[in-house]
């Protein structure tokens, strides 16, 4: 059993502690089996210091499949896997809308938590996990997987060293093919908000990580108008406190997973293409549709860096080293909360047409005052 119980407070669940996970393997839950969780899963289920001890989903033969595949005990129920006193942390791959219920849940049960981007729907709702992870006194991050890519690793080296002296701009874009293909939840902008806290996000974190907070945000976007059902589109100017300007772009919209950054400082320029930082190129001759409606449609190319080390592993295995030694997390909730009431900033700019302007303390500054 992995908890111990104070006499002042014999009933409340406590956390494993790293003197309670020295000796021994990390025992997970990942609730959520999807596209994501199941990635998640292969990946805790290959890491010699964790167990995978539980999968959950409602779609119980998914988690069954899965458990076939790499153990684990299958169920539909978060409450039957939380209530496992054996059980240390929780990794949380839901849809995104179901993120806050089920982080405060785990939290309650005195797990540890690892949660996928963003953290929430709402700043709000990243707000209240917060809170019941202090109160519980557990670990809490979240899956802002760029701060785990060497590239940009380097870059935020290089940034910090000053290298490239006073930035003045940034730009920063990732496209996807368009997912509610695959979850149709993904189409609903209430639910899932888009684009830009399914791609957009990513860039919004990585910026704030490597040059501060956001100051300013003006948007333009598909999120609100169904030009095409299944596509969506962005481009936002953030202005940060430090005078940078970024300009970023996210697209479901593309047939390839691309992305890129440019950073233009006093000193220099630093740039990161995923494309060319490819070291093999796969290109399917499968699947090529000679008849489609105005023209040969090709499948995507997939590039891949099959000697590095895969950035969704690091993290994971990053968030098992923290809480067998207590070091803090590299994307706490607080960040994550931070970045996504930027990324809810930009759906706002998008919908009402004017600039969002955020105080000093995070604060959104009143409509009136924002032009
Ligand atoms: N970091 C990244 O690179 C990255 C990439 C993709 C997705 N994500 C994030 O991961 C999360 C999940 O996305 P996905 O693509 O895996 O979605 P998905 O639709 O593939 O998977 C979601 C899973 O949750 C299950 N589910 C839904 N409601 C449930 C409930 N109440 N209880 C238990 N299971 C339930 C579904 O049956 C499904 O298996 C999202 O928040 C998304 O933003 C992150």
């Amino acid at each position: 059993m992995s908890a111990t119980h104070s006499s002042s407070d014999l009933s409340r669940p406590h956390p494993a502690t790293p003197d309670d996970l020295r000796d021994r393997p990390v025992r997970f839950a990942v609730v959520g089996t999807g596209g994501m969780g199941g990635h998640h899963a292969r990946n805790l289920a290959a890491m010699p210091d964790v167990e995978l001890s539980w999968l959950v989903d409602i779609d119980l033969p998914r988690a069954q499949a899965l458990a076939a595949e790499i153990g684990g005990t299958p169920t539909a129920s978060m409450e039957e896997a939380f209530a496992d006193e054996a059980l240390d942390a929780v990794l949380i791959a839901l849809p995104t809308f179901l993120h806050k219920d089920a982080t405060i849940l785990a939290a309650q049960h005195g797990k540890h938590v690892f949660c996928e981007k963003p953290i929430a729907r709402t700043a709000e709702d990243g707000e209240a996990m917060v809170a019941v992870c202090q109160e519980a006194g557990v670990t809490f991050m979240v899956g802002h997987v760029v701060r785990f890519y060497p590239e940009y690793e380097r870059l935020k080296e290089i940034l910090d060293a000053g290298k490239l002296g006073r930035i003045a701009t940034i730009r920063a874009s990732r496209t996807n093919p368009p997912v509610m293909e695959r979850s149709p939840w993904f189409a609903d902008v209430e639910k899932n908000g888009g684009v830009v806290l399914d791609l957009m996000i990513h860039e919004i974190d990585t910026l704030r990580w490597l040059f501060g907070d956001v100051e300013r945000v003006f948007a333009h976007g598909l999120s609100y108008l169904p030009i095409h059902e299944k596509r969506d589109y962005t481009m936002a100017s953030l202005r940060f406190r430090s005078g940078a300007i970024g300009h970023v772009e996210a697209s479901w919209a593309h047939s390839t997973h691309r992305t890129s950054i440019e950073v233009a400082g006093q000193y220099g320029l630093a740039t990161y293409s995923s494309e060319q930082a490819a070291t093999l190129v796969v290109e399917p001759t499968e699947g090529i549709d000679w008849n489609a409606p105005g023209g040969i449609r090709v499948p995507a190319r997939h590039y891949l860096r099959p000697g590095v080390e895969a950035p969704h592993f690091k993290e994971v295995r990053h968030f098992v080293r923290c809480l067998k030694t207590g070091e803090p997390v590299r994307v706490d909730g607080l960040e994550a909360t931070k970045a996504l009431a930027v990324a809810n900033a930009v759906l706002d700019s998008m919908r009402t047409g004017a600039p969002v302007v955020f105080n000093e303390d995070g604060t959104v500054r009143a409509a009136a005052a924002n032009a």
